[in-house]
């Protein structure tokens, strides 16, 4: 299908215009929301445009940034782009590019690390001030003038309806049949107006298919065919099957002692190979009938519902590989009425999380001994991607579930630590811990039991001995005995890895 046929309005077909001039229509200074949730659904053409007129602008001596808004990460054309050339001056809620990442680390870009759920609201509550632009891709335009969403939903309702001005990208490349896969829901509110979200089920359709927008708003259309993101997924190595072992003999578990029903509870697994490990694995459970109140269908979430393992997921975008796009792209007709694809401010609700009793398993950066957990920064200060929805899923989850190889950098570092460098998800909200040693359960355990789950379930057997040593001497040192600490010692680990390239004492 030709990327025109895609525009059925003619108002819309009348604003079609090189990307270049489409990236015209940006000044400096200006807040940009974009399109876009893990590598899907992003504009395509605009961003590199806008980037090249940054360095030309660069070039002649004229400063050129934009404040970055999006529904999560993109891909190499968008964040990699801008930021490759100090185009972005502050950026949220949620990046995975390492061009981004490098930036935030030395300073160049200014980041707001937000919980997924709540940035529609922390726009719409005006103090990070005004939103001058949205840049948002679709998959086509009605002739009615409804949008049809593409491949993520993101946070694009509230960019189309807050921002000043609009443009559109239409990418033909996006199956058409994509259209009626999506959910809109249009009566959320600020307090004292915010109504319940009368969502009980992860099947239900409580929105509209198509986004809306106010045609006199559009200064620019843009017509592309190109792919999202699509990152391969490394197939599961011993270690990330090792921890999804754990993880779905624990369910099966909880399921024979009468904790949780046999079809289990709306899954919400999170990003990367140890969670897509985690999915196949319960490919070869004896799980059935299981639903997903999710973010993200990635490959092992599409895998499930082509087995029917999975009768349905209940999403905000996709994130598939190279295999699996080409897969669904075959398949669409067959998946649009088990997936459902809704803005990010619906699929992490906490109220709906919380409602649906949701099974949350995310992956971490470490964890210590009394269960805080780190999901975004390297060594206290090294921002990696951000909090994501981790936070939305783990604080509201019926049980939550935080994953990782017991070590990192070929043993050198301890995924187990005395002290996380940096708290994301409290002792409070963190029912279990995995890691390819066991699962500790640290439900209805003080501190001190926690600690002794974690060392002996979760750490690896060369940092074991040192774990417990700690917990013994912060027993008998520490000034408290109830989360027990040696202050001068809880984050000499980490000095020690930054100072000698290991956690292990020299
Ligand atoms: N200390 C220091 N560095 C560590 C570490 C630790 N404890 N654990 C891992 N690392 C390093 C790795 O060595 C790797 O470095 P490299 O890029 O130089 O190789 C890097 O951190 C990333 O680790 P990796 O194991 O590849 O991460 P991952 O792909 O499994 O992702 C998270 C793990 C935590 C980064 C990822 O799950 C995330 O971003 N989570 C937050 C958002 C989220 O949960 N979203 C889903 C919600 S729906």
């Amino acid at each position: 299908m030709s990327g025109s046929s895609r525009i059925q309005h003619p108002d819309f077909a009348r604003k079609v215009v090189p990307a270049e001039e489409a990236a015209a229509v940006i000044a400096p200074g200006e807040t940009v929301g974009m399109s876009g949730f893990t590598g899907a659904g992003h504009p395509k053409s605009l961003p590199p445009a806008l980037a090249r007129r940054i360095s030309d602008a660069h070039a002649a001596g004229q400063p050129f940034q934009v404040d970055l808004w999006t529904g999560a990460s993109t891909a190499p054309e968008l964040d990699g782009a801008l930021a490759a050339v100090d185009g972005i001056a502050r950026r949220l809620p949620y990046q995975s590019d390492p061009v981004t990442r490098e930036k935030i680390n030395t300073g160049g870009i200014d980041y707001l690390d937000v919980h997924l759920s709540h940035v529609a609201q922390l726009a719409w509550e005006g103090f990070l001030g005004p939103l001058d632009i949205a840049v948002v891709e679709v998959s086509g335009i009605t002739a009615d003038g409804g949008l049809v969403p593409s491949s993520s939903v993101g946070n694009n309702k509230t960019w189309l309806d807050l921002a000043d001005r609009v443009v559109l990208e239409v990418n033909s490349w996006q199956p058409a049949a994509l259209d009626g896969m999506h959910d809109v829901y249009y009566g959320t509110a600020l307090p004292p107006h915010r109504r319940p979200v009368q969502l009980t089920h992860p099947s239900d359709r409580i929105g509209v298919p198509h986004l809306r927008v106010d045609p006199a708003k559009v200064v620019a259309v843009v017509e592309t065919h190109a792919p999202d993101r699509n990152t391969p997924f490394s197939p599961p190595d011993d270690t990330a099957r090792a921890i999804a072992g754990h993880l779905i003999e624990y369910l099966e578990h909880q399921v024979s002692r009468g904790r949780l029903p046999a079809g289990l509870l709306p899954l919400q697994s999170g990003v990367g190979n140890v969670a897509n490990a985690v999915l196949s694995g319960l490919q070869e459970s004896r799980f059935e009938q299981l639903t997903a109140y999710t973010e993200v269908v990635q490959d092992g979430m599409l895998d499930l519902l082509r087995s029917g393992t999975l009768t349905f997921a209940s999403a905000t975008a996709f994130s598939l590989s190279p295999t699996a796009i080409e897969e669904f792209t075959s398949n669409v007709e067959e998946f649009r009425d088990r997936i459902v694809l809704r803005p990010q401010e619906i699929s992490n609700h906490p109220e709906l999380v919380r409602r649906l009793g949701v099974i949350a398993m995310n992956g971490m950066i470490e964890a210590d001994v009394y269960g805080n957990v780190n999901s975004t920064h390297l060594m206290g200060s090294r921002m990696q991607n951000g909090i994501g929805g981790s936070g939305d899923f783990a604080r509201n989850a019926f049980l939550s579930a935080f994953v990782s190889p017991s070590t990192a950098k070929g043993g050198a570092i301890s995924a187990i630590v005395p002290m996380v460098s940096h708290v994301d998800h409290t002792e409070h909200d963190v029912a279990v811990i995995v890691t390819e040693q066991g699962l500790a359960d640290l439900r209805g355990l003080s501190p001190r039991k926690r600690a002794q789950q974690v060392i002996e379930r979760c750490a690896h057997p060369d940092y074991r001995a040192m774990l417990t040593d700690y917990t013994e001497r912060a027993l008998h040192g520490a000034h408290g005995r109830h989360t027990p600490h040696l202050l001068d010692e809880a984050l000499s680990w980490h000095s020690r890895f930054l100072q000698t390239g290991s956690m292990r004492p020299v």
